[in-house]
């Protein structure tokens, strides 16, 4: 993933000030990750690495969905595969239990 560190769009925001229907990649604690806050106002974390090869996934804010550049795949807000090639859904994080994300890298 070091490769396309270069060109990440990282954005160091709380999740918490994200307004309701609105989605962003965001840095918790040094990481990418994803998060949307749906119309409720619930928090809805993943990881933003695409679970095909690992490419870094995008918002797409018109289909609310996480879209990864490299093959086509995307993803629900809540990391569930809506299209392949992937086959696995997005790692999800409990946003109360994110004191408790260690690094994967490093
Ligand atoms: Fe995301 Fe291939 S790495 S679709």
């Amino acid at each position: 993933t070091n490769l396309i560190k270069g060109k990440l769009q990282m954005t160091n925001i709380n999740p918490e000030t994200l307004a309701n229907d609105e989605g962003a990649v965001i840095t918790i604690k040094g990481e990418r990750k994803g998060a949307y806050k749906d119309k409720d106002g619930q928090l809805h974390i993943v990881d933003t690495t695409c679970t095909h090869v690992g490419c870094e996934v995008e918002w797409n804010n018109g289909d609310r969905s996480w879209d990864c550049p490299c093959h086509g795949s995307r993803f629900s807000y809540t990391g569930e595969v809506l299209e392949g090639p992937a086959e696995k859904p997005l790692q999800k994080y409990d946003y109360k239990m994110i004191d408790n994300l260690t690094s994967e890298d490093s």
